[in-house]
């Protein structure tokens, strides 16, 4: 199964990706995830990323598409299929991932499209916490961990804080529309309601994934 996570920031992509490659067992790439990575071992990219990301600006799309392309052509794609969650985050990404699915001879077979209306997501993002060991996110009030938490054990992304948040709502607002639409004239996008419990959307989800080829 080859798919994509769409949504605004703090639509649930992470969360609800975690779900998926646990049942379909898919290769989950998440290029928000690949910064992150490259920001905490200082490599030149994550230096680089890091000007970005910390404002809420985009990575420049030649960084972005560099490293998804690099991903995709690994052997372990056409084994397992993938999850790209958080890209293509521009149009441009989107002509570049056309381009490159081609050249390998891969299909994608759906684009799940997470709805949430933008004034819910500043209360996910500020109350989202990450648990150091495992990476495994979690939300202070709206999915905290089952056996409570001692905060030293989790921290907080530094995009989440407020100005980033506003910044980052804006950029994938104006840039999100046209990356849909061009999904939608493919026939490959399934909408799903983002303001429902995490379980409720997954439930969707499923049901949406089982029904493709
Ligand atoms: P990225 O890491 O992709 O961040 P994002 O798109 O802003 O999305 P988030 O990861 O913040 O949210 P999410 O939808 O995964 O929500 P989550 O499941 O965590 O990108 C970060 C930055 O990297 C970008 O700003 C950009 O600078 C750069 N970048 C990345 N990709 C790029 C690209 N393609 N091009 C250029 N630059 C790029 O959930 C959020 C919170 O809500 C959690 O606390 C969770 O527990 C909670 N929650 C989840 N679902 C529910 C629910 N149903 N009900 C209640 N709470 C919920
Ligand atoms: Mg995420």
């Amino acid at each position: 199964m080859n798919l994509l996570i769409m949504g605004l920031p703090g639509a649930g992509k992470g969360t609800q990706a975690a779900k998926i490659v646990e049942e379909f067992g898919v290769i989950h790439i998440s290029t928000g995830d690949m910064f992150r990575a490259a920001m905490a071992n200082q490599t030149e990219m994550g230096i680089l990323a890091k000007g970005f990301i910390d404002k809420g600006d985009l990575v420049p799309d030649e960084v972005t598409n560099g490293i998804v392309r690099e991903r995709l052509e690994q052997a372990d794609i056409k084994e397992k299929g993938f999850l790209l969650d958080g890209y293509p985050r521009t149009i441009e990404q989107a002509h570049a991932l056309d381009e490159t699915l081609a050249k390998l001879g891969i299909n994608l077979q759906g684009v799940i499209n997470i709805d949430i209306d933008s004034s819910k997501l500043v209360e996910r993002l500020s109350g989202r916490i990450i648990h150091r060991e495992t990476g495994e996110t979690f939300h202070k009030v709206f999915n905290p961990p089952a056996e409570g938490y001692n905060e030293a054990d989790f921290y907080q992304r530094e995009d989440d804080k407020p100005e980033s948040v506003k910044r980052r709502l804006e950029v994938n607002i104006a840039q999100g529309q046209p990356i849909i639409e061009h999904y939608r004239a493919k026939g490959l996008v399934h909408d799903i309601e983002g303001d429902q419990e995490i379980t409720a959307v997954f439930s969707d989800i499923e049901k949406a994934i089982s029904g493709l080829k």
